[in-house]
C-alpha cells in the first residue's frame, strides 16, 4: 500500500501519521508474528476478572489485523491459545473459545472487505466441534482472498509442530538423505509462507513461549511493556519503524533489513 493510502486513514498531525511517514513501504516485514500477552494483568489493574482482559484484547486484535492488511503486510500470525493454555481454569478457556467464535462471526465481513485470508495453525482436531465449525467457515469463506494471510495460532505449540512435521516426513516416503531445511519447512503448519521477519511481544516479557520455534530462527524481536488490550496501531507502526532500523546479518555481515536470503 502507498503512503498516501495510509495517510488517508490516520488523523492528520497524529502520532500514527508521523510514524507512517517514517516507514519504508518497500521493506515491510514479510511476516509479522505477535505474542499477545498481558490480558490478565490489564484486568487485574482494573480489579476486573481476567476474562475482561481477553474481551478487551479483541479490540486490539481487530485494530492490528485491519491495520496490518492496510499496510500491506503479507502474513500476520497471532498467538491466541497455546497447547499449555488448557491448564487455565475451565471458565477462562471457555470464555476464550467463545470470544474467538464471536470474533470470527462479527469480523468475517471485515476480513472479506480487506481481502484477508484467514487460516488456523495448531492442533485444531483437539478443539470442540462448535469452535472447529466456526474456524472452517472462516477459512472457507476467505479461501479465495489474495491479500494478507492471517494465521491464528490455536492450541499451538512450537515443539508439538516440529514433532508433527517429523511424523509427516517419516510417513511421506522421503529418503532421510533428501531431507533439508526447505523440505522440512514444507511439513510445518506455515508451509509456503515466509518465516517471520518480526516477532512482537507485549507486556514486557522476554520469552518466546514455544511460539513458531523453527520459523523465528532469524526474526527480529521487538518487546513492548504495553499490555495487549492497550496495543494500538501506533504501537504496530512503532515496531515496524524499529524493525527497519535493525542491522540484519543472518550470521554474516551487515545487510539492510529484509534483504533476500
Ligand atoms: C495472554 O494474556 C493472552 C492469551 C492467552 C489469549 C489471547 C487471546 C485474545 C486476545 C482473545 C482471542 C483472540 C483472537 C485472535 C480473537 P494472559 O492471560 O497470559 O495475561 P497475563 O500474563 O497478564 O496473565
Amino acid at each position: 500500500m502507498a503512503l498516501e493510502d495510509i495517510l488517508n486513514v490516520v488523523p492528520a498531525g497524529s502520532v500514527e501519521e508521523s510514524l507512517a511517514k517514517q516507514i519504508d513501504y518497500s521493506r515491510l516485514p514479510r511476516h509479522m508474528a505477535v505474542i499477545m500477552d498481558g490480558n490478565g494483568r490489564w484486568a487485574k489493574e482494573r480489579h476486573l476478572p481476567r476474562v475482561e482482559g481477553h474481551r478487551a484484547g479483541i479490540e486490539s486484535v481487530r485494530e492490528i489485523v485491519e491495520g496490518s492488511a492496510r499496510l500491506g503486510i503479507p502474513v500476520l500470525t497471532l498467538f491466541a491459545f497455546s497447547v499449555e493454555n488448557w491448564k487455565r481454569p475451565v471458565s477462562e478457556v471457555s470464555t476464550l473459545m467463545m470470544l474467538l467464535k464471536r470474533y470470527l462471526r462479527l469480523e468475517l465481513n471485515t476480513l472479506l472487505r480487506n481481502n484477508i485470508r484467514f487460516r488456523v495453525i495448531g492442533r485444531v482436531e483437539d478443539l470442540a466441534p462448535d469452535v472447529r465449525a466456526e474456524l472452517v467457515v472462516g477459512e472457507e469463506k476467505t479461501a479465495g482472498n489474495t491479500g494478507m494471510i492471517f494465521n491464528i495460532a490455536l492450541n499451538y505449540g512450537g515443539r508439538a509442530e516440529i514433532v508433527e512435521a517429523v511424523r509427516r516426513l517419516m510417513t511421506s516416503g522421503i529418503h532421510p538423505a533428501d531431507v533439508d531445511e526447505e523440505r522440512f519447512s514444507e511439513h510445518l503448519y506455515t508451509a509456503g509462507q515466509p518465516d517471520p521477519d518480526l516477532l512482537i511481544r507485549t507486556s514486557g516479557e522476554m520469552r518466546v513461549s514455544n511460539f513458531l520455534l523453527w520459523q523465528i530462527a532469524y526474526a527480529e524481536i521487538w518487546v513492548t511493556d504495553t499490555l495487549w488490550p492497550d496495543f494500538r496501531k501506533h504501537h504496530l507502526l512503532e515496531a515496524i519503524v524499529a524493525y527497519q532500523k535493525r542491522d540484519r546479518r543472518y550470521g554474516g555481515i551487515t545487510q539492510p533489513a529484509v534483504a533476500g536470503r
